[in-house]
């Protein structure tokens, strides 16, 4: 594992870091809910990367991962209780970290009582969530937003990725593929806003995010020179 250079931990040291995890549940009756194959396993990387650093780490964080808890958390059920707690942290935040796979859609209501077993079918109507990431950098002021975009392998996956980069308000963007959903690999490519990127490839979770904390604290130095 790649030890971050000392100049860069300097900068992260003390910082406060919010980070989206995990996987959100969307419930259609008390028992049953809509979600993904995401297993925290990034969103955890890059905490553990960062309180190497010195920083103050935060997670917002989907239910059923036991080790989210060895970091200060809020473990929330739907995207919208993600939503509202990002939004609560975030004004205290220095940089902002959505590593969470947000469903996009909830069903339109959620029954009290369980759905019984029927020989008819049923369909269930799902209406679109709001999208955290998009709705907490409105309110961007000096933090550092790194979103990650989630795309099927192939050419359009940058272009998509640069689009949401913007979209989303974000100063750096992690392209990924759907290959790395619970895995422990990542092939990966980091965006910045100058429209420069650093492919780089296959790597272990762990090192994808020392490269991510090691990129932000590059950026930041940057920034912070007159
Ligand atoms: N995201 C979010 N809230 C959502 C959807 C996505 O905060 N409702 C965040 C993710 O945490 C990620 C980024 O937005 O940092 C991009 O997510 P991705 O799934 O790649 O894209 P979507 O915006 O969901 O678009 P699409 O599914 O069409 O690719």
């Amino acid at each position: 594992m790649t030890r971050l250079n000392p100049k860069f931990r300097s900068v992260l040291q003390g910082k406060k870091v919010l980070i989206t995890a995990g996987a959100t549940r969307e419930y259609l009756d008390p028992v049953r809910f809509i979600s993904n194959a995401s297993s925290g396993k990034m969103g955890l990387a890059i905490a553990r990367s960062f309180r190497s650093c010195g920083a103050k780490v935060f997670l917002v964080a989907g239910q059923g991962v036991p080790e989210f808890l060895k970091f200060p958390a809020c473990i929330v059920t739907s995207a919208r209780d993600m939503l509202e707690e990002s939004q609560k942290r975030f004004p205290r935040s220095d940089i902002f970290v959505a590593a969470a796979a947000v469903s996009d859609y909830r069903p339109e209501s959620c029954g009290r009582k369980k759905i019984s077993r029927n020989r008819d079918p049923i369909s269930v109507r799902l209406i679109p969530n709001p999208d955290v990431l998009a709705t907490v950098t409105r309110k961007k002021k000096n933090q550092f937003c790194v979103g990650f975009a989630l795309e099927d392998e192939g050419h359009s996956g940058l272009r998509k990725a640069r689009s949401k980069m913007q979209t989303k308000n974000c100063d750096m963007m992690v392209l990924n593929t759907v290959s790395s959903l619970e895995s422990d690999h990542i092939d990966a490519t980091i965006l910045f806003a100058d429209g420069s990127s650093r492919s780089l490839g296959k790597v272990k979770k762990s090192q994808c995010a020392q490269e991510i904390c090691q990129s932000i604290a590059h950026q930041l130095n940057k920034k912070s020179r007159p």
